[in-house]
């Protein structure tokens, strides 16, 4: 043992991250502002009934204005790395034409204000904010966007990349191509298998095409790209079970890192959508597999799945023929179906390093929502999700002690945000936002992450307490 490490202290290894995470349509608003043009998730919102709160991300956490002062906290609190995501359609309006310069003004002066406070930048190229008018011209299904991309990318690393030298090319693939295209939860809200694939596709191919143009126009870049990666189980060990569970792991984990890390989709998976697999140019698996730096992870629950009895049906999640299954001695998250289930997290980390060898990872999201409140003494007591950031940055720990290389954890989210068709019925914060009045709030989550982030690492007890 190492002498000068703390009793009963989870000592992480130095030189730990210890960031935070947001997105540009969740928190900035201004969203005709300066010349921004429309994106996918402008539209979406503004339609009736899309939206749980039929709120809609014009204003959200007055970022666009606000981002020096929030820059301020963030520095207060020993954050020395921040994920932000940059809005495509604020950079180039309508996607493809004429570059808007105050779109990449906003995003210089903020780059620029991280490194004034010793803030690292972690920047997003795509967290889903498609320009509209891409999507009308057929979105990520055509060559066209896919070359739209690179082009921005290009862009906005020539002119960042001398003070940016970490970058993600896409966000979670699968929610951008699935819950959009195939689920409609999500903008654009299309409900297509064959699209939703397609999707999949030209984001996987366009990740390929922009790594060697971002290391370009960044010298030293690290690049990479954010899968939402999922722990799966079978409910049981019955064959038809054990299948089910194959099949979303293979819809969910295996249909994004195989491409990316191995330069093919997975045979089954192939098989099970038949006809409705994408279209594959002849080169298109080896840009796919174009070798990056890092994997960035963003994991938030384990799901047990069982094998769903109506068998395969033709649209939204009926296409897996695979149902999620909870026990009930396991919390849950105020989101969706999320089970709190840091294991996952380890095992996530050790399977990926061991089958995928990616360079290194971060965890690039973690988090939970909670209906938080501010009690009458000013404070907000989420003892749940500090419980939760604890438990599942142990598992961090623990996975780097067992020989996955991972080198930070970024928290979801810095501060309460637009949770996409959720509205602000969702709030992930370290910090407690009043949309009305714009105030902030540190949460008892958030003190206490700052102080981790501080002594890098914290009590042991603090993620083995009983609650
Ligand atoms: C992830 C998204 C992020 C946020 C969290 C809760 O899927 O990347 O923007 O919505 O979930």
């Amino acid at each position: 043992m190492n002498m000068a490490q703390r009793k009963d202290f989870l000592d992480f290894p130095p030189g730990f991250i210890w960031g935070t995470a947001t997105a540009a349509y969740q928190i900035e608003g201004a969203a005709a502002e300066d010349g921004k043009g429309e994106s996918v998730w402008d539209r979406f919102a503004a339609a009736p009934g899309k939206i749980a709160d039929g709120s809609d991300g014009r204003v959200a956490c007055d970022h666009y204005h606000r981002y020096a002062a929030d820059l301020d906290m963030m520095k207060d609190l020993g954050l020395r790395a921040y994920r932000f995501s940059i809005s495509w359609p604020r950079v180039i309006p309508d996607g493809r034409g004429a570059v808007n310069p105050k779109g990449l003004d906003f995003y210089e002066r903020l780059v620029d204000g991280m490194l004034a406070r010793g803030i690292r930048p972690f920047a997003t190229l795509f967290h889903w904010d498609l320009p509209q008018a891409l999507h009308e011209a057929g979105g990520w299904a055509r060559r066209a966007t896919v070359d739209a991309y690179v082009r921005y990318a290009d862009l906005v690393a020539r002119r960042l990349g001398d003070r940016v030298k970490d970058w993600m090319t896409h966000n979670e693939p699968w929610v951008f191509a699935f819950v959009g295209h195939l689920f409609g939860d999500h903008a654009p809200g299309v409900r297509d298998l064959r699209m939703a694939l397609a999707t999949a596709h030209g984001l996987l191919l366009s990740h390929g095409l922009a790594v060697p143009v971002i290391r370009a126009a960044s010298a030293g870049a690290r690049v990479g790209i954010v899968h939402n990666l999922e722990w799966v189980e079978p409910a049981s060990p019955k064959e038809e079970d054990v299948a089910a569970a194959r099949r979303h792991d293979g819809a969910f984990n295996r249909w994004f890192l195989d491409p990316v890390f191995r330069g093919s989709y997975p045979e089954d998976m192939l098989a099970w959508y038949g006809a409705d697999a994408p279209v594959v140019g002849a080169d298109d698996m080896k840009i796919i597999a174009t070798p990056t730096d890092f994997l960035g992870v963003n994991y938030y629950t384990r799901r047990i799945i069982a094998s769903d009895p109506a068998g395969r049906g033709t649209s939204g999640r009926s296409v897996f023929a695979a149902r999620q299954v909870h026990w009930p001695f396991v919390p849950r998250a105020d989101f969706e179906e999320w089970e709190m289930a840091p294991e996952g997290l380890y095992r996530v980390l050790l399977r990926v390093a061991r089958e995928y060898r990616p360079g290194f990872m971060y965890v690039t999201e973690n988090g939970t929502s909670l209906p938080d409140t501010v009690g009458p003494d000013g404070a907000v007591r989420d003892t749940v999700r500090l419980r939760y950031i604890a438990r599942h940055t142990a598992a961090v720990l623990q996975a780097a002690g067992d020989g996955a290389d991972v080198r930070g954890y970024f928290l979801w989210s810095f501060m309460d945000n637009f949770e996409w068709g959720f509205g602000f019925t969702k709030r992930f914060g370290m910090i407690w936002v009043d949309y009305a009045t714009q105030r902030r709030v540190l949460k008892d989550s958030g003190r206490w992450y700052s102080q981790a982030a501080r002594d890098n690492g914290f009590p042991a007890r603090d993620a083995n307490a009983p609650s």
